[in-house]
This record gives structure tokens, C-alpha cells and sequence, in this order.
């Protein structure tokens, strides 16, 4: 069985703020992290020679790519976090105060809440098509290093989660998720903390 890596990336200066979207640089323990990850692929992809790197085009998913040597690594925008359009860079609590209509449309649809001049998980999904028939052709191991939202989409892809459920997974910080895929499809699931 071929292995693909799921894993958000290490812990970002808004992560800490606990500002949404963004751009920003890792902190410390991101920093870290990213460095525990590197340990990690390098022992478990050791002889493997076809295995590669996707990121986003986002800053802090390349930081944690960086101390990754010895695979080739490929930027998709599709695997960018979910667009907040005009809550880009707020806290929730800034978007409760601030924009409380939107914030309670989200909480009773989290799946279909399009932020305005945003993105909805439906988009998002929609957008991870490509990314998902090209990770299904690959040969080798891929390791997928992305954003919350986007990797609750793509575990439930592989998981086969109902749509309903996909906005609600835990998918928590420095953890790598380990799916096997098999001649049959996904074999085996399972998950390591670094916190
Ligand atoms: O910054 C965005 C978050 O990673 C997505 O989380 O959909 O639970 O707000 P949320």
C-alpha cells in the first residue's frame, strides 16, 4: 500500500491570535513542528524514491515544507485554506460582534455559509477535485501539508464521511494522518499527535 500524509501546517503567528486566514509566518512551536515532520517523513519515506511534497501557495504550509529535503514539492492553489472573503484576518469573536447575521447564517449551515466575496465548504470541495484525481493517479507516497477546512474535506473523501459532517471534523494541529491506499482503495487509517 501506497501512504499519503495528511497534515495542517505547524502553528501560525494568526493561529496564535486566532485570526483566521491570512498569511502569516510559523511561530515557535510551528517552527518546531515543522522540523518534527521533517524527522517524520524522513524516516517513514526513507527508500521511497517516487514520494513528493504538496502545499498550498499559502506561507505557513511552505515553512513547514521547508525542512522536508530530498522530495520534489509542488505548490496547489487548490489546497489554499478556505476563502473568508471579507472576515479574512478577523477573530470569531470579531465576526460575532461585528457581523452577527453572518455569523449565525454560518452556524446553522456551516457547510453551505458562502462568506461574502468567500468561499463556502461546498466550494472548497468543489475546488479539490483536480487535486484529488491527481493524488489518486500518483505512484508513490504523497505527503499533503494544507489547511483545516481543506483537510476535512480530503479526509472525508477517503474516509467517506457524509457532506454534513465534513465542516465538523477534528482535524487538530501537529498531527500527521496516515491513509494507506490499497489496489482496492483506502485501507487502513491512522493518526500521530506532535503536539
Ligand atoms: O481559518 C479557517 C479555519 O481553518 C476553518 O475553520 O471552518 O471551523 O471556521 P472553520
Amino acid at each position: 500500500p501506497r501512504p499519503i500524509l495528511l497534515t495542517r501546517h505547524g502553528e501560525s503567528r494568526d493561529n496564535v491570535r486566532g485570526r483566521i486566514g491570512g498569511d502569516t509566518a510559523l511561530s515557535e512551536s510551528g517552527e518546531l513542528y515543522a522540523k518534527k515532520l521533517a524527522n517524520f517523513v524522513e524516516k517513514r519515506l526513507k527508500s521511497e524514491r517516487t514520494a513528493s511534497i504538496w502545499t498550498s501557495t499559502l506561507q505557513r504550509t511552505i515553512l513547514t515544507a521547508s525542512p522536508i529535503i530530498g522530495f520534489p514539492k509542488i505548490q496547489w492553489r487548490a489546497l489554499d485554506e478556505i476563502n473568508a472573503g471579507v472576515c479574512d484576518g478577523m477573530t470569531y469573536e470579531e465576526i460575532k460582534k461585528n457581523m452577527p447575521d453572518e455569523y449565525e447564517s454560518r452556524k446553522k449551515d456551516k457547510l453551505r455559509y458562502r462568506y461574502p466575496r468567500g468561499e463556502s465548504y461546498l466550494d472548497v470541495i468543489q475546488r479539490l477535485e483536480p487535486v484529488i484525481i491527481e493524488l489518486e493517479r500518483q505512484r508513490g507516497p504523497v505527503v499533503v501539508i494544507s489547511h483545516q477546512a481543506v483537510l476535512r474535506a480530503l479526509y472525508a473523501y477517503f474516509a467517506d464521511k457524509p457532506l454534513n459532517e465534513i465542516p465538523h471534523i477534528a482535524v487538530p494541529l501537529h498531527t500527521i494522518i496516515e491513509i494507506k491506499m490499497g489496489v482496492r482503495g483506502v485501507q487502513e487509517k491512522s493518526s500521530e499527535s506532535h503536539r
